[in-house]
């Protein structure tokens, strides 16, 4: 939710404006004021998130109620909403202070896209401020991909995307799951739009419009659903996902993605686009089949080598351990996560992922240590630590199969 205060001299300006903003759910209009000095009360005392300043042909006072509010109040952002706006009214604004100078909007779409792009683009500023940590200019892009369904794909991506975004990093997590995505669920949000609208728009080069289309969690994650129904699957092409990560990665720490199972145009395209595909998989002879034919297309794709493998739910019952996957996929596995089923099940009812339903359970810890590896940028993930028992089980059992 956006809040602002409204100032304008003129009551019926204030009025339409009003009615404008409450045409977007997000906005909420906390008060509507005409007079300058009342406005500087009200914004100390509400702390609004926007102030939103229309300035009348002749009106003076507008401009130095915004020198003081950017002065005093850094994280409520002045739009000021200039009626015949001349170089020398824009200079005196900008000499101010402000910088978000525009004319009236239109109508009302124009006037609240307006206002979430001034919101998104000055809290970025504000939080870039905030972060005493080096930028990471790379951001980088996870796909959390594997060979069977059920195994823990969206568990995975949405625990992890709510534990870096803990970590007070910008996430965005988009489910590529077209036909069944689940992550709105997993995650308790009511998508407005998904992919399949945004595939409608020209959203080229406009990351405005992009997150339009995104539902905001409360932890601060930027969600992009699947599409509601699976008929709409199909208006996402490969193309499209490429140009929307290629824009998104300016903007984000991570993007993870939550795949389908197959090689669809768009999931190679996010696999092409990923940084790391992390590659889940479990100790079971089917799902091994299955990663070990996946494994040989995607090293044809030549991206094995971006492949680090998650084993989910790893329990070993003494037939197949983590140095049997090692081997059979050849690829570093990156983490065991262990199984708790009663954990998982309930986080998913709850529509709360377990790394914050559950913080101690043992499954939130294992997906916390493998955001603190991605944070740490550790790039060469540890390889299993093969116990010395199990080197011995390991060579036992592949040289009897060789002979
Ligand atoms: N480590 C775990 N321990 C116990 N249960 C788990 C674990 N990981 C996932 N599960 C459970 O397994 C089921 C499937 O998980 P999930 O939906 O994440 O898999 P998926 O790979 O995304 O499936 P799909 O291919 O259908 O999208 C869920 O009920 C989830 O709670
Ligand atoms: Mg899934």
């Amino acid at each position: 939710m956006i809040n602002l205060i409204l100032v304008s001299k003129q009551p019926s300006v204030n009025l339409r404006l009003r009615e404008q903003l409450l045409t977007d759910g997000e906005l909420e209009v906390l008060d509507e004021i005409s007079n300058a000095d009342e406005a500087l009360e009200k914004v100390d005392l509400q702390n609004p998130n926007i102030l939103l300043l229309h300035s009348g042909e002749t009106d003076t006072d507008a401009i130095s109620l915004a020198e003081r509010v950017v002065q005093r109040k850094p994280r409520t952002f002045v739009i000021v909403l200039m009626e015949h706006m001349t170089m020398e009214r824009l200079q005196q604004a900008t000499a101010a202070g402000c910088h978000n100078v525009f004319p009236v909007p239109e109508n009302a779409k124009e006037l609240c896209a307006l206002v979430h792009r001034v919101y998104n683009a000055e809290n970025d500023r504000i939080n870039a401020l905030d972060s005493n940590e080096r930028a990471t200019w790379a951001s980088k892009i996870l796909s959390v991909y594997s060979a069977k369904g059920g195994i823990g794909k969206t568990t995975i991506a949405t625990n992890l995307a709510m534990e870096l975004a803990r970590q007070k990093k910008k996430v965005c997590l988009i489910d590529l799951d077209l036909l069944f995505g689940d992550v709105h669920v997993f995650m308790d949000v009511e998508p407005k739009e998904t992919l399949s609208d945004l595939m409608q728009e020209n959203f080229r080069n406009s990351i405005d419009s992009v997150r339009s289309f995104m539902t905001v969690h409360p932890s601060g994650i930027h969600i992009l659903c699947a599409p509601k129904t699976p008929e709409y699957a199909e208006t996402v092409s490969g193309e499209r996902v490429q140009s929307l990560l290629s824009l998104l990665r300016a903007y984000y720490d991570y993007i993870i993605i939550d795949t389908a199972v197959n090689f669809s145009d768009p999931t190679l395209a996010a696999l092409e686009a990923s940084t790391s595909i992390l590659f889940v998989t479990g100790l079971e002879v089917s799902i091994l089949k299955n990663s070990k034919m996946a494994m040989t297309v995607l090293d044809s794709l030549g991206q094995k080598k971006k492949v680090r493998t998650v084993i989910n739910r790893a329990v070993e019952i003494n037939s197949i351990n983590a140095g049997d996957v090692q081997r059979i996929l050849d690829a570093p596995i990156l983490a065991r996560i262990p199984s708790e089923y009663l954990v998982a099940v309930a986080a998913i009812n709850q529509g709360l992922p377990f790394v914050k339903s559950a913080p101690k359970a043992k499954i939130s810890v294992a997906i916390c240590d493998i955001a603190d590896k991605l944070i740490r940028g550790d790039d060469t993930y540890d390889m299993v630590q093969l116990t010395a028992k199990e080197k011995r089980a390991l060579n036992k059992r592949y040289k009897s199969k060789d002979k």
